[in-house]
This record gives structure tokens, sequence and C-alpha cells, in this order.
């Protein structure tokens, strides 16, 4: 379904549809690895690089995140975060069928060992050349006793989750529970069963900066947070090899500052005060969205995805369009930029300099999108009946959650693949 678009303009695509600049799409995946590799010879560390393929949950989509097609074969990397089990099922089924494997370390970013859910984890350990979890309760600890070392005869491996403000999951530094759960992971019984792998950090309130530096700042308290961590492991079991934990930070973001030409504090930590081994992650920075370009960090004509609709119907009296890109196609997600999605004209989409935004999906209804002007004092020009417009989705990940395919298109605005999410659970 959709391959029979392929070699056509995307003003023929069926609306509401998602298309994905590969131009757009390329550049900001390699950006972001270029970024972690200048750190890291800049600070004379080894650092690790870990995308999350939630955004687009494609194998097209995480092959260009690890750098394929895009640096030298030997300098691919080769560790993800995955959203969904069902996400690491079909990267796993993807890599045994065709014999390509991508991914050698996958990692669950829901803090869920509970029974029902190990199960499945413990089914992929076994087609997994290594697997984390995430843990975050001295109950998940506990699951894990219960359950015994995986089948494949390791034992698991995970990360402790470390909140850092935004208390979506997570344990913050200071805080009895963390201490609790820090002491019970040091528990010889537990280690027979569980290696701790690291410390882990989303600063995910790092969507409300408004400007690089500030996402920057939040890079280096993500950093210290993980950092701040292991060092209190290690004092509660002082025989614990520090030095090999990892220490995964990011979000699109906090990571996105790394191409801040000032990196010195942050290379001067990573230099001289990290107790284990630096990772970045991050998912979005591949696509990017209004929720991206609200945090000053992105430019908007490097947002890669994007809804194409169609103008269905023109209320001249009210000043207001109407389109089929209601909620199923843009979801209901907000930023500091108004309505559901700003609209940008498709022969401008393409272009790499700044677009011009005339009008925004006020409303959404199922299936009923509503346009305004941004400007209310400007002319009311009605567009035609039956054009197609281009909308800069709220936040990508759940805007494209919404479709069965993506329509990829060249820089002359040729359809050239359709890519496929995993979907479900
Ligand atoms: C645990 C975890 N790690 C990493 C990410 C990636 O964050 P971003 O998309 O901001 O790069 C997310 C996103 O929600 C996440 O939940």
């Amino acid at each position: 379904m959709g391959s029979n678009y392929i070699g056509k303009d995307f003003l023929k695509l069926p609306t509401p549809c998602f298309v994905i600049d590969e131009a757009k799409f390329d550049a900001n995946c390699l950006n972001m690895i270029r970024n972690v590799r200048e750190l890291e010879t800049a600070s004379g560390k080894d650092i690790k690089f870990r995308p999350h393929v939630k955004t687009h949950k494609t194998i097209e989509g995480l092959a260009k995140q690890l750098g394929h097609g895009l640096v030298a074969v030997n300098e691919t990397e080769d560790a993800i975060v995955f959203s969904t089990i069902k996400e690491a099922e079909g990267i796993l089924d993807y890599q045994e069928e065709s014999g390509n494997v991508l991914v050698r370390d996958i990692c669950y970013s829901l803090p869920a060992c509970i029974p029902e859910i190990l199960e499945r984890l413990d089914r992929l350990s076994t087609r997994a050349s290594n697997l984390r979890v995430f843990v975050d309760n001295i109950e998940h600890l506990n699951s894990l006793l219960k359950f015994g070392p995986t089948s494949s005869g390791k034992k698991w491996s995970y990360f402790i989750k470390i909140d850092m403000g935004t208390h979506r999951a997570g344990l913050m530094n200071g805080t009895k529970e963390l201490e609790e759960l820090l002491s019970r992971a040091s528990a010889p019984e537990i280690s027979e069963v569980a290696e701790l792998y690291g410390f882990y950090a989303h600063a995910g309130h790092s969507y409300s900066v408004t400007n690089i530096s500030e996402a920057h700042d939040l890079l280096v308290e993500e950093i210290l947070a993980v950092n701040e961590a292991a060092k209190h492991y290690s004092s509660i079991n002082p025989q614990a090899d520090v030095s090999s934990f990892v220490l995964s930070v990011g979000a699109t973001p906090t990571s996105g500052s790394l191409k801040l030409a000032d990196q010195a504090s942050l290379i001067e930590i990573i230099k001289n005060s990290l107790v284990g081994r630096l990772e970045i992650h991050c998912g979005n920075c591949c696509m990017y969205d209004l929720q991206q370009l609200s945090t000053g960090c992105v430019q908007d004509y490097e947002i890669a995805g994007f809804v194409l609709g169609s103008i269905v119907s023109v209320y001249r009296s009210r000043g207001e369009v109407l389109t089929n890109t209601g909620v199923l196609s843009l979801t209901r997600e907000t930023s500091r930029f108004p309505g559901h999605g700003i609209v940008v004209d498709p022969g401008e989409i393409l272009n790499n300099e700044h677009y011009e935004k005339k009008w925004f999906v006020e409303k959404v209804s199922q299936e009923h999108g509503k346009l305004k002007r941004l400007d209310e004092n400007s002319k009311f020009s009605a567009p035609e009946l039956g054009s197609k417009i281009a909308i800069l989705p709220q936040h990508a990940c759940i805007v494209a959650g919404c479709f069965n395919y993506y329509f990829v298109i060249d820089s002359k605005g040729i359809v050239t693949d359709v890519w496929r999410p995993i979907r479900g659970w």
C-alpha cells in the first residue's frame, strides 16, 4: 500500500498523509552523530550514542539514525532505545529475516519490570545481542530476582532511571526511594540475576527552554545528575566498578545543544569529573517539529516531517477554511505556536529558508481541521478548494503515530520510498 505513488510528485498524494523530506531527515541524523563525535574528539573520552526510534518506528529511519548511508561503514552506531516491545520485535524480525544486523544493543525506555512484561522482554533477550531494561522501583528488582536470569542465560542488564525534575518516570537524587533502590541494587542476591549497567536521565522538561544555551545548561544538569547517582551507588557498594557504568543522558533540546560552538565547560566536566562512560541519547532530533521550534534550538526548515492536507471548504464571512486534517491526523498536541499545526505552502516546504507562515490549524475535531489566519488583520485571501497544504506538526512522534505509512520524498518533491512504522504494542 502506498508504493504505487513512488515516482509521483508529492502534491499528487492522497490526503491526509505523512510526508518525510529525506534530505532534511538525513541532515538531522548526520548533524547529531557529528556533534557527538566532535565532543568525543574534543574531550578525548569514548562517548556512546544511542538514538531513540520512537519518532518514526521504522527500519529505514533507524538505519539513518545510526549513520548508515551517512557516515563511513566502520563509523556507524549500533545501540538504540525503543519505546514499545513491538518496535524491538519488528527490528529483530527484520534483522533475522534479512541478515542485515544494524543493532546490537537495545534498551527498553519504559521502567516496566513487572511479570507480564518481563516474559516478553525475556524472549527479546534471547534474540538481541544486548538488552537493557529500566529500573526505578525496588519492586522491579524484586521481579527480576523472582524471574531469575534471562532465558539467554545472561543476567538482566539494567539502567537505573534518574528523574531530574520532569517527574514522568525515575527517581530523583537525594530522595529516600533512590537511596533504598541503590541499596537493594547492591544486594548480592540481586547481582546474581541482574547487573547494573548504568544511570539514565532524560530531561523532558527541556522542551520548555527558549534558547540553546538554556538547553545546554540542562544537558550539563543531566550529566551531573547521572554522575551523582553513580557516585552515590559506589559509596553504598565500594566494590562496584563505577568506571564501567554508562551515564546516559539526553533529550532532543539538550543533545541538540551540542551544536553550540562553546562546549568548554562540558568538556571540562567530561574530562575531569565523570566517573563513568558518557552516552548521549535522543529521538525526535531526526525529525523535529513545532515543539522543538519553540525551544529556539532549531530552524523551521529543518523540520523533516509534515502532514499533507487538502482544503475542502472556505467560509469567507468567518474568515475560516476547512481542511481534511482533523485530530486523527494532527493530534491535539500544542506548543508555544498556536493551535495544532502551522500551515506552509507546499511550494516552500522543500526549501532551506524560513517559511512564510500565514495560517494555523486553530481547531480539530475527528476529521475536520479549521484554519485561521495567524494575523487576523491580514487580508483574507481564500485558498482554492482542492489545493494542498503542508502542516508542520506540533509533536512529530505522536503525529507520525497516526499513520500506517509515511511517504518519503526527494529534494524535488518526488516520492522515492514508503516507510512502514512498526505500530502497536
Ligand atoms: C526514556 C527516553 N529517552 C529518550 C527519549 C528521546 O527524547 P527526545 O525525543 O526528546 O530526543 C525519550 C522520549 O520521550 C524517552 O522517553
